[in-house]
């Protein structure tokens, strides 16, 4: 590269519109994944402190969303139920007329080419508030295999195009694939919470989802932040078992691993910018601090440049508005 003054980066820098001719990374809409929370009743809109402008929605609610969401072009929204009843075996999951269950028939009819994805994992219905079933005060692997692998069906049953298991339990991914060939749905898709780490960026999302465990945490089954290779044999492995997209979660405080995922991987590969990474802005914005909307889309452009195919992200229904 010659030197300076034959070369002068700032020539480039000079307008907007050149700016944005030689812009590396852009943001379009169609890779954003917006996540819904649905609860039960009517007329239910439960706004969320640490979640602003996003809320908990009764299903009529929820259909009024969506179809605004949809109207403003977001091609994908990830459901999350909040149900009213729990129990040990976190039975709401996989129940024929469970909140999600209903959700998805509903809007499934309504919006045949909107990309309906669902979160899989027992912690919002379950009394205990952990990802899988307990035995002998341990979070039992092979026993909630089955378990999340019949909510899975059950929500392809409803109308789910993907199935997205964020639990973290081994061989998930496995045993929702057979499960869901076993039942007749070869064609609908896993996105694998791949390389999910213990983090405390979920904060806000557990007051959204009610499913803050009641006792210890979820560092014996979700990753340890400190570590990049183990997200590799992750991802290698869910693959291996049938893994259709790959996800790292939470984005910002992880985007060498997206990197080092997108580098080693040829399958798509999702981003979860997940509730306290939107928190963070939202609460620094509200006091003035920073930009919102400038702030947003350096932290969702910097998710895409490390990698990120796919970015899921509370700000989609705003960034339609923003693009
Ligand atoms: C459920 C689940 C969590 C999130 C997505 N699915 C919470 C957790 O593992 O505690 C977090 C999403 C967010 O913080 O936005 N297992």
């Amino acid at each position: 590269m010659s030197a300076f003054p034959a070369t002068r980066l700032r020539r480039l820098r000079r307008t907007a519109s050149l700016r944005a001719l030689v812009r590396e990374t852009r943001l379009d809409l169609e890779g954003f994944v917006l996540p819904l929370f649905a609860c039960e009743g009517e007329g239910v809109v439960r706004p969320l402190e640490g979640l602003p402008g996003i809320a908990q929605r009764s299903l009529d609610e929820l259909v009024r969303e969506v179809d605004s969401c949809a109207a403003l072009g977001v091609p994908a929204i990830l459901l999350f139920g909040v149900p009213d009843e729990k129990d040990d075996e976190g039975s709401g999951a996989w129940a024929d007329d469970g909140i999600v269950q209903r959700a998805l028939r509903e809007l499934r009819g309504r919006h045949p080419g909107l990309v309906l994805v669902t979160d899989v994992c027992l912690c919002e219905y379950t009394a205990h508030g952990h990802c899988g079933v307990l035995a002998g005060g341990e979070i039992a692997n092979d026993e909630t295999l089955e378990l999340l692998a019949r909510t899975a069906v059950s929500h392809v049953e409803a109308g789910a195009d993907a199935v997205a298991p964020s639990d973290m339990m081994d061989g998930r991914v496995g045993a929702i694939r057979g499960a869901l060939d076993e039942a007749g749905h070869p064609t609908a898709s896993i996105l694998a919470y791949s390389a999910k780490y213990a983090s405390a960026f979920y904060g806000p999302f557990r007051e959204a989802a009610g499913s803050t465990p009641s006792f210890g945490d979820r560092r014996g089954y979700q990753m340890d932040p400190a570590n990049v290779r183990e997200a590799l044999r992750e991802c290698e492995l869910d693959l291996g078992e049938g893994a259709d997209v790959l996800m790292v979660k939470p984005a910002l405080p992880n985007l060498d691993v997206i990197r080092a995922v997108r580098e080693r991987f040829d399958a798509p590969l999702a981003a979860y910018n997940v509730s306290g990474e939107y928190a963070m802005v939202k609460a620094a914005a509200a006091r003035g601090w920073l930009d919102e909307r400038q702030a947003a889309l350096e932290c969702l452009t910097a998710i895409r440049r490390a990698g990120a195919d796919v970015v899921i992200s509370y700000w989609t229904k705003e960034l339609a508005g923003w693009l």
